[in-house]
């Protein structure tokens, strides 16, 4: 029987890295953040200089990625870049090397790795149509863009980084515009997903209603 994964896919800041985290935690399973290796790819392309369009010379950084995520941490070149891979510039980055389909190709066995028992939960745009479509529970979580600015305008407030909720929010729109409309693994609610819309609902609820679908036996 193959390890079970439960998928969580949904927009930006729809609250999917904590919930996601969570349910990992009271189920005992591992947990793979995929947002966060786009985040990583574009803050090494930066480095690297090369532009973000750069098909071909991106694809090379993501498939030789020399990040690790270690006691909380996430490590690129042992360098510790938790933070500066949630910078509104890493944000924008990510979700333009994420259009280049030899990007997303090249980060796909590493995603995969994860699953691992006895189980994974995954959180990304396309953890349930591609990176994991045999997933046993598939939650599509959003919730409405300005709840989602007002959070992310609060998560970054308490790491001191400087934030204005109008841009965060213009940023989040233009975000969610480039990820539904790639014509490579858009992000979409698949029919086989359920609905999960937090505008009006606490992260513990949230937790609770994914534990529920997982022991409903998905
Ligand atoms: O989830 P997070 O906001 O960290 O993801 C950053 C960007 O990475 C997203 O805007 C999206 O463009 C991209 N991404 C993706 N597929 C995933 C996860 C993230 O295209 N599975």
């Amino acid at each position: 029987r193959a390890v079970p994964v439960v998928a969580i896919d949904g927009p930006s800041a729809s609250g999917k890295g904590t919930v996601a985290a969570r349910v990992a935690e009271a189920l005992g399973w591992h947990c793979l953040d995929s947002g966060s290796l786009y985040r990583l790819v574009a803050l090494a392309a930066m480095r690297a200089g090369i532009a973000l369009d750069d098909e071909a010379g991106v694809a090379a950084i993501a498939a030789d990625l020399p990040a690790r995520f270690e006691n909380g941490l996430i490590l690129l070149a042992g360098e510790d870049v938790s933070d500066a891979i949630r910078s509104e510039t890493c944000s924008v980055g990510a979700s333009k090397v994420a259009v280049l389909g030899q990007v997303r190709e090249a980060l796909l066995d590493r995603q995969r790795d994860y699953r691992i028992g006895p189980g994974l939960v995954a959180e990304g745009r396309d953890i349930g149509s591609v990176v994991f479509p045999d997933a046993g529970v598939k939650v599509f979580l959003t919730a409405s863009a300005e709840s989602r600015a007002e959070r992310r305008y609060k998560q970054l407030m308490e790491k001191g980084m400087p934030a204005n909720i109008q841009s965060l929010l213009k940023d989040l729109q233009e975000r969610d515009a480039r990820d539904a409309a790639r014509p490579v693994a858009p992000l979409v609610k698949l029919p086989d997903a359920v609905l999960l819309d937090t505008t009006e609902r606490s992260v513990d609820e949230a937790v609770a209603f994914v534990l529920d679908l997982v022991r409903a036996g998905g």
